[in-house]
């Protein structure tokens, strides 16, 4: 049986990629829904952005709800440096043929985790806001959680939206804090895994070859957000973030890792958003993360290529 999923999503172009894989892969993921947050780009724009990516894949059947405009506590910080003004630059989408949802996401959230047998997985692609304020909010919703798998966090590899942390993270470190004291089980998928999955010219031309409409839209995608890491970087492709989620979840082999105790630093400025991860296990404090740190880049890439290829 497909695990049932909720994707919460920032998208950025790599969300994008992200949603496509698990459009390609019904067999292992149902998707319940998709909730656009406030990120990669202000709300309406990644709101606007999951309707583009699901009528792409002639998805439409899939609810798209907006969830929160900003984070808990602090002003929204964007990145449309990385992700173009737009939020998914680089290829030219057609209007969507799908409206918002009218609920909230985030009563959304609450109400596909109350249900008496529910047992979601949630897949977290940008800032943790929704899923903090349905926490709070609702409490007793945390108990149709199956899994939290997120992509944030750094700590061998350190930061990229600053020298301590990693963006999703950054934007809401308070959000993030309330969702690692949740008691549910965490997967999380940092910086230490995704700058060893690269889009290098061969996997880039590998999704351009696909000759479909949905992998034509990642190879021009990822060909635009790319330019920025490269640059920054210097390495052989940009890291590919997102669609390490979803990929975790149709096959966990790909990754290694360990559980381990994450606190999130929330009071500083200078290291605002940092992942503190007690990898070897020098506090007593408890370990609620299960912190991805390895992963196999050609397997990564020969699942998205070929699940790209069953889209559209
Ligand atoms: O740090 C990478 C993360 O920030 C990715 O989720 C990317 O989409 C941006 O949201
Ligand atoms: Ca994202």
């Amino acid at each position: 049986m497909p695990r049932q999923i909720i994707i919460d999503t920032d998208p950025g172009q790599d969300d994008g990629v992200a949603i496509l894989l698990a459009l390609g892969s019904p067999a292992d993921v149902e998707v319940l829904g998709i909730v656009a947050v406030a990120g990669n780009a202000p709300l309406p724009r990644t709101a606007l952005n999951a309707r583009r990516i699901v009528a792409l894949a002639e998805r439409t059947d899939i609810p798209v709800f907006a969830g929160c405009a900003r984070p808990l506590l602090r002003d929204l910080v964007t990145a449309e440096h990385v992700h173009g003004e737009t939020g998914l630059d680089g290829h030219d989408f057609a209007d969507p043929t799908v409206d918002l949802q009218p609920r909230h996401g985030v009563d959304f959230l609450i109400e596909a985790l109350s249900g008496p047998h529910a047992a979601v997985t949630l897949c977290f692609l940008g800032p943790l806001t929704d899923l903090a304020m349905a926490l709070i909010k609702a409490p007793d919703c945390a108990r149709g959680i199956r899994e939290i798998v997120l992509m944030g966090g750094a700590y061998f590899e350190v930061g990229n939206i600053t020298p301590a942390a990693e963006f999703n993270i950054y934007v809401d470190p308070e959000a993030a804090a309330v969702v690692m004291r949740c008691g549910r089980p965490i997967t999380m998928l940092p910086l230490d895994v995704t700058h060893t999955v690269l889009n290098t010219r061969e996997r880039l031309a590998r999704i351009a070859g696909l000759g479909n409409r949905c992998g034509t839209a990642v190879a021009n995608m990822l060909n635009f957000s790319e330019r920025f890491d490269v640059a920054k970087y210097g390495w052989s492709g940009a890291p590919l973030h997102d669609p390490n989620v979803i990929a975790y979840l149709i096959d966990p082999t790909l990754y290694a890792g360990r559980t381990v105790n994450v606190a999130i630093e929330t009071t500083s400025e200078l290291t605002r958003g940092m992942t503190v991860v007690d990898y070897w296990g020098v506090t007593e404090r408890p370990a609620n993360v299960q912190y991805l740190r390895s992963a196999q880049a050609d397997g990564i890439y020969d699942l998205l290529v070929e699940r790209l290829g069953r889209l559209p």
